[in-house]
């Protein structure tokens, strides 16, 4: 996904961590018009996402991560577009106040971290670039994909689960929210 400004002067490192100040890197801070180029990007990448999963509207936008408390690493190839980089992709996380049905189903409280919107460009998807996405998000947090939550999980995005990290067995729910077996065990408390 390429965009008529300098995506690498945008996000420094291949993968960025941005947050509800829209900030990536110490070079985006106090400046405004950077920060605006960084919210044209998070809207094109929140509506390529819509369009992919045929959703009627997008579930991310600058302005929505801006009021939540969500996290978004944003994926860049920075060799591509004559050396302005692009976008490849983009994974959102945030933690969300569950009520789950355990095996037996027994009601349970949790407030698990949920993997909210994952997207790679078209031509690029297949290729291994989710994988990179996804794994560095777990480093980042510290954590094992089956103590996650995944918000309406699209065929494809199941079928990566299961391929990348053997997650097949999902424990019925009443809510949109899909977990696997395993998530109820070694939990903490309130995790
Ligand atoms: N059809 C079926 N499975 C697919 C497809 C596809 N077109 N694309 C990726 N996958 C799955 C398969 O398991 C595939 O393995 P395979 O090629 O051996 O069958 C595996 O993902 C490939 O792994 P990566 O290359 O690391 O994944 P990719 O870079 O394609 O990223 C993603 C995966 C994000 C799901 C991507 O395919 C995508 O953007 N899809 C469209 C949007 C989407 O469905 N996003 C998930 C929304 S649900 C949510 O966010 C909670």
């Amino acid at each position: 996904m390429e965009f008529p400004f300098d995506i690498n002067q945008l996000f420094s490192e291949r993968v960025s961590v941005l947050d509800h100040t829209l900030v990536a890197g110490r070079k985006s801070a106090g400046r405004p018009d950077l920060q605006a180029h960084i919210a044209t990007v998070i809207d094109e990448l929140g509506r390529a996402s819509a369009k992919a999963q045929q959703l009627t509207a997008p579930i991310t936008s600058a302005s929505k991560l801006q009021s939540q408390k969500h996290q978004l690493y944003l994926l860049k190839d920075g060799e591509s577009n004559g050396g302005r980089g692009a976008v490849m992709g983009f994974l959102k996380v945030g933690y969300k106040k569950l009520f789950l049905l355990d095996q037996q189903g027994a009601h349970v409280e949790a407030e698990p971290l949920c993997v909210l919107d994952f997207y790679i460009a078209e031509n690029l998807q297949r290729h291994g670039y989710g994988l990179e996405l996804f794994d560095f998000m777990l480093q980042h947090k510290n954590l094992e994909p089956v103590l996650m939550a995944y918000d309406r999980p699209s065929p494809k995005f199941l079928s990566f689960l299961a391929k990348h990290y053997c997650l097949k067995q999902s424990i019925p729910q009443v809510n949109n929210f899909v977990v696997f077996d395993g998530f109820f065990l070694n939990r903490s408390v309130g995790q």
